[in-house]
């Protein structure tokens, strides 16, 4: 089966193509389907975006597609930066920006509890579906590691020391948001 994903995210690209291996899944790409510009997002939930750009790529293409938006949600901060994330710390949309604004927002706070959500939303030939996964975790006091992407150099999921950018991609692929709602696609795409 082939299905096109709605993200120009590399990154993204890269995890859930680890996750469909022998699968019998297969993956079109947006270059391959012919969709260079940015996908509109404007939505205030994940769910809404996640809809929204598998929408516009289903409009465009006719292509069956899902599409993943991803938040970060800090506790201290009432669950900022949430679906604002990409965002946070201005329209360049910089990781390295996005991060030490957090790590300065938290700033000698006690409570650095947090967690990443990621909505799958799917057009399929019998109808629109969502997939949801989540990780709690905590905002480490600096960034570590080089792997990944986004926030994960700040990001230590429960039960580990090493943020998602230290550890090896086959355990962030297993365990994390992104891997959690991924799994829930495949289960419903292989029954
Ligand atoms: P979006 O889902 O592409 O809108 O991503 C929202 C923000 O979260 C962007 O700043 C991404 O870099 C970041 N992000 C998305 N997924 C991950 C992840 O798996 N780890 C760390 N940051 C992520």
């Amino acid at each position: 089966m082939k299905i096109c994903f709605a993200s120009n995210n590399a990154k993204k690209l890269e995890e859930i193509s680890y996750k469909l291996q022998n699968t019998g899944i297969e993956i079109i790409s947006l270059a391959e389907a012919g969709i260079t510009e940015d996908i509109p997002e404007t939505g205030d939930t994940l769910q809404a975006n996640a809809l929204q750009k598998a929408h516009y790529v289903f409009d465009k293409t006719g292509l069956f597609c899902f599409a993943d938006d991803t938040g970060l949600l800090v506790n201290a901060l009432n669950g900022a930066p949430g679906v604002y994330s990409a965002r946070y710390a201005g329209e360049q949309r910089s990781a390295e920006d996005n991060m030490n604004k957090l790590l300065l927002e938290l700033h000698g706070s006690t409570d650095r509890s947090a967690c990443f959500q990621t909505v799958i939303a799917l057009i399929h030939p019998t109808g629109e579906y969502l997939f949801e996964g989540e990780i709690q975790g905590t905002i480490s006091e600096e960034k570590r590691g080089e792997k990944g992407f986004g926030y994960d150099p700040v990001f230590v999921p429960e039960g580990y020391t090493q943020t998602f950018a230290e550890m090896p991609a086959e355990v962030k692929n297993t365990i994390s948001h992104r891997a959690l709602a991924v799994d829930k696609l495949i289960a419903f795409l292989s029954h």
